[in-house]
């Protein structure tokens, strides 16, 4: 057939997502999802739904849930918005503050669709090279990431599960000079969030996601906050109603169950700290995790083996190659069951 696509898509390969396989009694640790189930106040919300509703258009402003995350963060609705899963954020961003002209920044290893959204915008990538060794994020990340018109930080970063220090990153919204945005998909997880400095300066944007802390990775629902300006650029050239009825209205009844959030969050960061030290028991060099996975590299430096050998026994785990990231791998953090049977197949495999 003839090529009928613009140059950039035609040379691109597209992202690929973490698999979800269809296989009985997996025990799926491959894409952060959360090991336990959404809020009940999610089931009370869909179970009071009138699915009459759903023959109108949503409301293409979700203004209920803007509110609702404007009241938690201390902003104004008008800086907010709310996007179709935070990839869609993402998206936005990059169509408004990316293209040929305009080169992003981020850091590497990080989350790979940044690659591929930027190629979709003829942008040209300055990768901000992560220590090879620890992750720690360079001093001269700024001289790294000059001339690029948006930063992305990715805090924590994924699939690292490392951060960067706050006065570090402080600095950086203090002195670059473009769009720094902060992606804290997995800030729930973390110590500490980047927050307040959207609150401070006026070319930080920071994302979430519902997919990871509120267990709801199936409806898709993700939201940024910054300056008004910013947050109306990118308003502009959303989709008209990004955000499904469902989707905003099980969104909020599991935003407004903080207690429950908690809780989840609580288990999952115990579970952390037992995991890293069960695995460095093993021989296992674990990278120091604020997030709900780890980045373990067995003691042979095998990952991709390690990888297999779970796989064969029914564990789902994530596996990047590359001379950097290929001696890890990434594992979720699951359910107690799960984590015991990943610790079981490690003892096996690696054991004295
Ligand atoms: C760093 C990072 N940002 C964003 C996302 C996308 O999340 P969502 O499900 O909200 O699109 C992910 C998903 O794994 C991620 O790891």
């Amino acid at each position: 057939m003839k090529n009928y696509f613009n140059p950039e898509i035609a040379a691109m390969a597209g992202y690929v997502p973490g698999e979800q396989p269809k296989i009985a009694n997996l025990i799926k640790l491959n894409t952060n999802e959360n090991p336990y189930p959404p809020s009940p106040k999610v089931v009370e919300a869909m179970a009071k739904f009138d699915y009459a509703r759903l023959r109108r258009y949503p409301d293409p402003m979700f203004d209920a849930l803007r509110d609702a995350v404007a009241k938690k963060n201390g902003v104004k609705r008008e800086n907010v918005v709310c996007g179709n899963g935070s990839d869609d954020i993402l998206t936005m961003t990059f169509r408004a503050f990316t293209s040929p002209e305009n080169p992003l920044a981020c850091l590497w290893p990080t989350y790979s669709l940044y690659n591929i959204l930027a190629q979709m915008q003829g942008a040209q990538v300055k990768h901000v090279l992560l220590d090879k060794e620890t992750f720690a994020f360079p001093e001269n990340a700024l001289e790294q990431a000059k001339g690029a018109n948006l930063f992305i930080i990715t805090r924590p970063n994924a699939p690292t599960g490392n951060t960067v220090e706050k006065s570090v990153v402080r600095e950086i919204c203090a002195k670059f000079d473009g769009v720094v945005m902060f992606d804290e998909a997995y800030a729930d997880f973390a110590d500490d969030n980047c927050m307040d400095l959207a609150k401070e300066f006026d070319n930080v944007l920071v994302s979430r996601t519902f997919s990871k802390s509120y267990s709801l990775a199936g409806i898709r629902m993700g939201y940024a906050v910054g300056h008004a300006d910013l947050i109306d650029g990118l308003l502009k050239l959303k989709d008209s109603y990004n955000v499904d009825m469902i989707d905003q209205v099980v969104s909020l009844a599991a935003y407004e169950d903080e207690a429950y959030l908690l809780e989840n969050c609580t288990k999952v960061k115990q579970f952390r700290a037992e995991m890293t030290d069960a695995l460095r028991k093993i021989g296992f060099s674990v990278i120091d995790s604020q997030a709900n996975f780890l980045f373990a590299a067995p003691p042979d430096h095998d990952g991709e083996g390690f990888f297999k050998f779970l796989r064969e026994n029914a564990v789902l785990v994530r596996y990047f190659k590359g001379d950097v990231t290929g001696k890890y791998v990434r594992i979720t953090l699951g359910t107690p069951e799960e984590n015991a049977r990943v610790l079981e197949l490690a003892q096996q495999r690696y054991g004295k």
